[in-house]
């Protein structure tokens, strides 16, 4: 009997059922167990493994063993909420150093409670100037202006007994490789990262507890130019910054709770070894015979080093810590073939346009020196086409200390190339493909979409899209990885950011580059050319529309991905400054931008020759439209954020931008003649996409654009970097999908296809960069490696594959799939911040069949084809309908 009432009990308890734990567990931009964290505000996010939340409760701790009974930081109760992602901490403040442990449970509909997730955790790192206890070190005998040997830094100290955990802080006005007791502290590339060195440093925290040994050890570091003091500009050999130097902090805890602190001073010692160069456009010299052994070890004799010198922290610049990606080697690519070049050299073919560094392991000879040289082609003769390199020198070297197998890798430098010439290799040597190998560096972001579809070339298309995304997000989002450029061209992300954050997890990697982008906006509000901005060392115009515009769109492009209304807030003034801009710059010409900026840069075709590479579409129509577009972002902005006032005020100045752009160039829809530019596709495209004409005028628009694409480019594309981001969407969404088929599907120049059918493994800068017959295109500007064309992208995953965001952060989906142009399948999975995501078509047998995937606590609207509408929950849901109807 009593047995009976207690089932009977168990069957009316309504949390009857233990749903599964949250997971994926991370703060603020996404980032899953941080160290060196270096915002104040924290948000948790956290996925569901199954259907959808109605409350929540977060615990966090000081120590992991206090969870979940004892949670001595935040309690926070059952919150009713369906809120999964970015929920503010509330418990107690966090500081330099801390750490925070937490874990989280979620009810359901039906009041079903989740079992604790597993910890996740968080730890601060030094969060102000006035935490770094060091001092700035140097190489007193660093020769500044030249290119110096990469100097050896080192510090023998003593770790006592019990130790609980080390952490490294380390920043530096360079890049650092920093080891302990002969082993390297991380396999990241590049530390601690480039920010604006006139406003920041930039700091990085790690884990070091496993290398450090009871008693002595030691600490060392190698210092190379990197962004500070490297070549960096494209104009020449100008230095952005000085000596490079190096400030870290490193603090042992021990068990009992007591803690040491070794901090860079100059009781460090200094002297130069094997890295005799290193640079980023030029590469890196390492000769074996200058190496310093165990240098990095306890019991080496340093006595012979100088003393380090010292200067004291500058507490004016903020030295801000980042937990966010480095830069890793991601993938190993062996060569696919070798052949003889000129003079005995050998080529070797890594069969994809890639960005890392080679990997060496060949036989040598006491003292022989090979040479490594790198280019993206070859020329029709055979010969690498090192000529769009400009001038970086792109080499590395090595000098063999030995006789036997050599094997080495650069790590102060990175090349943007498909071969490697290899010279220095004595004569009749028989060479092997296993000589070398290639290293892909990236910042490690992690992928989260992927597309395929029934047209091989756009799954090509789509493989050299993330290729080229990859290769060019390296601590910042660069132009492109190879020539002395490699800057973060502020229109080239601009355009690209939608599909970047498709295709890899770029929220936290973009988060920081706004950051760079602010620090260089300038009192005016205009934003720069490139950021970090290293072009201030010139007198550059800056503030040109669709290049700063990125201020606004990339923010807000951002936020509609992941949701994360911090971007937003943290860019607010700075998109205010950056509208206040346009007002004054515009002022003296009736509120329309003027002539300048680098407009629809690289259109094919392009007639006008007064202003290369700049386009035939009016500037100041282009400028004018971007004004307008970035007044609108800023009232949407201030709208998010709960601005009432601010929102009204920007939304009327984003109508009254529109009327004066409507008014100034088109009137019923067409675009009127202008002395400073032709009618063009890109000039439609902006005044639709942009909605920038009356509802009444849009048609006609249309209609010219149509004539444009059709009978005046026989369905082609003429668009330069800021039409071909929205030819294919604005087209689609105009109602003509059609096309925007033939257009991508075009395989003549210029199309997409034309630079696939060419071999193209990357994105080009220039629709004709090269072909089989002719080779590289000769112009002084051209790379294979520039992402802004894969910006078509986004209208293949949203519009052909069908899968898009109806609200920020796919909280709400669209699954609206287009087919047409002959395509018979098309699949697009999305690993969104709430889950998988998944729209996956089929044409065949008179049917079309859909296949969508829900995430957790997500909703969907379904568009057939057909015009059918159905709103879906979370789950796997099909359709099949008749085909064409
Ligand atoms: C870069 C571009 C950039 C442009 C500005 C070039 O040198 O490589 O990608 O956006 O300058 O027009």
């Amino acid at each position: 009997m009593i047995k009976y009432v207690l089932y009977l009990c168990l069957f009316l308890t309504p949390q009857l059922f233990s749903l599964p734990a949250a997971n994926s567990l991370s703060v603020g931009p996404l980032l899953q167990d941080p160290i060196g964290y270096g915002e104040s505000e924290l948000q948790f996010s956290w996925k569901l493994p199954q259907g959808e939340q109605t409350a929540w409760e977060i615990r966090c701790a000081t120590k992991r063993s206090l969870l979940p009974g004892k949670a001595d930081l935040w309690q926070s109760g059952q919150r009713s909420s369906s809120q999964n992602l970015f929920v503010n901490y509330e418990g107690t403040k966090l500081g330099t150093g801390d750490q925070l442990y937490w874990i989280v449970r979620y009810w359901d509909g039906d009041g079903n409670l989740s079992d604790w997730s597993e910890v996740a955790s968080v730890e601060y790192g030094l969060l102000y100037s006035h935490d770094w206890k060091g001092k700035w070190i140097q190489d007193p005998e660093d020769r500044s202006g030249e290119i110096d040997p990469a100097p050896h830094f080192r510090k023998a100290f003593e770790s006592k007994p019990k130790l609980d955990r080390a952490r490294l802080h380390y920043t530096a006005e360079g890049i650092v490789d920093f080891s302990l007791n002969g082993k390297r502290v991380s396999d990241s590339y590049f530390g601690p990262g480039w920010p604006d060195y006139r406003k920041r440093r930039i700091a990085r925290t790690v884990d070091v507890t496993e290398l450090l040994k009871k008693g002595e050890n030691v600490i060392g570091a190698v210092l190379a130019d990197g962004w500070y003091s490297g070549n960096i500009l494209f104009a020449g050999r100008e230095r952005n910054g000085g000596t490079p130097a190096l400030l870290c902090q490193l603090e042992l805890y021990y068990k009992d709770g007591s803690r040491d602190v070794v901090v860079s001073d100059s009781s460090w010692k200094v002297v130069t070894g094997a890295v005799q160069f290193a640079d980023f456009y030029d590469g890196e010299s390492y000769d074996a015979r200058a190496a310093l052994g165990s240098w990095d070890e306890v019991g080496f004799d340093d006595s012979g080093w100088r003393a380090a010198v010292a200067r004291d922290v500058d507490l004016a610049i903020p030295i801000s810590s980042y937990s966010g990606p480095s830069v890793k080697a991601v993938e190993k690519i062996a060569p696919l073939s070798w052949k003889r070049g000129d003079e005995g050299t050998i080529i070797f073919d890594f069969g994809v346009n890639l960005v890392g560094v080679p990997e060496l392991k060949m036989p040598m000879e006491k003292g022989q020196t090979v040479e490594m040289r790198f280019a993206e082609a070859l020329n029709p003769d055979g010969t690498p086409h090192y000529e769009n390199l400009r001038s970086a020198k792109v080499t590395d070297s090595y000098t063999a200390a030995e006789d036997g197998v050599a094997t080495w890798s650069p790590r102060f430098t990175f090349h943007g190339y498909r071969y490697m010439e290899l010279s220095g290799i004595p004569e009749g040597e028989e060479p092997r493909l296993d000589w070398v190998k290639s290293l892909v560096l990236t910042s490690e972001v992690a992928s989260t979409g992927e597309f395929r579809s029934s047209v091989e070339d756009w799954n090509q298309l789509q493989q050299n899209i993330r290729r080229s995304q990859l290769g060019n997000f390296l601590e910042v989002p660069t132009d492109c990885p190879q020539r002395n450029e490699r800057l973060g061209w502020t229109g080239d992300i601009q355009v690209f950011g939608p599909t970047a954050a498709f295709n890899f997890q770029s929220l936290a990697f973009l988060e920081k580059w706004c950051r760079d982008l602010r620090d260089g906006q300038f009192p005016t509000g205009k934003i720069p050319d490139v950021a970090p901005d290293v072009m201030w060392v010139r007198s550059r115009p800056h503030g040109t529309p669709a290049w700063g515009d990125a201020i606004t769109i990339v923010p807000w492009d951002m936020y509609q991905k992941y949701g994360y209304k911090k971007i937003l807030r943290d860019n607010y003034q700075a998109m205010i400054r950056w509208v206040s801009y346009y007002d004054m710059e515009t002022s003296a010409n009736g509120g329309l931008w003027i002539d300048y900026g680098y407009n629809d840069w690289l259109q094919p075709f392009q007639e006008n020759t007064d202003r290369p590479l700049r386009g035939d579409t009016s500037r100041s129509l282009l400028g004018t439209a971007y004004y307008a577009r970035s007044a609108a972002i800023l009232a949407d902005v201030a709208e998010a954020l709960g601005y009432e006032d601010d929102a009204e005020q920007f939304s009327k100045r984003a109508e009254s931008v529109r009327e004066r752009f409507a008014k100034a160039f088109f009137e019923d829809g067409v675009m009127l003649p202008r002395e400073d530019g032709k009618e063009t596709q890109t000039a439609y495209l902006l005044a639709l996409a942009f909605d920038l004409l009356p509802e009444a005028d849009r048609a006609n628009a249309m209609r010219e654009l149509e004539r444009l694409v059709v009978e005046e480019a026989n369905g082609h594309l003429r668009t330069g970097f800021v039409g071909t981001a929205l030819i294919c969407r604005t087209l689609s969404r105009f109602g003509r999908t059609d096309l925007a088929y033939t257009v991508a599907l075009q395989e003549e120049y210029p199309s997409w296809i034309y630079s696939i059918r060419e071999g193209a493994t990357s994105i080009w800068e220039r629709w004709n960069s090269y072909s089989r017959s002719e080779g590289f295109n000769g112009a002084k500007m051209n790379s294979l490696n520039h992402y802004a064309y894969g910006a078509v992208g986004q209208w293949m995953y949203e519009t052909v594959a069908g899968l898009s965001e109806l609200e920020p952060g796919y909280k709400k989906i669209k699954v609206a799939p287009e087919p047409g142009g002959g395509v018979t399948q098309a699949k697009v999975s999305l690993e969104t911040p709430y889950g998988l995501a998944e729209s996956s078509w089929q044409l065949g047998g008179g049917r079309f069949d859909l296949s969508v995937v829900i995430p957790p606590n997500t909703s969907a609207v379904v568009e057939l084809p057909n015009g059918e509408t159905v709103e879906v929950g979370v789950g796997r849901h099909t359709f099949s309908r008749r085909a064409g109807q």
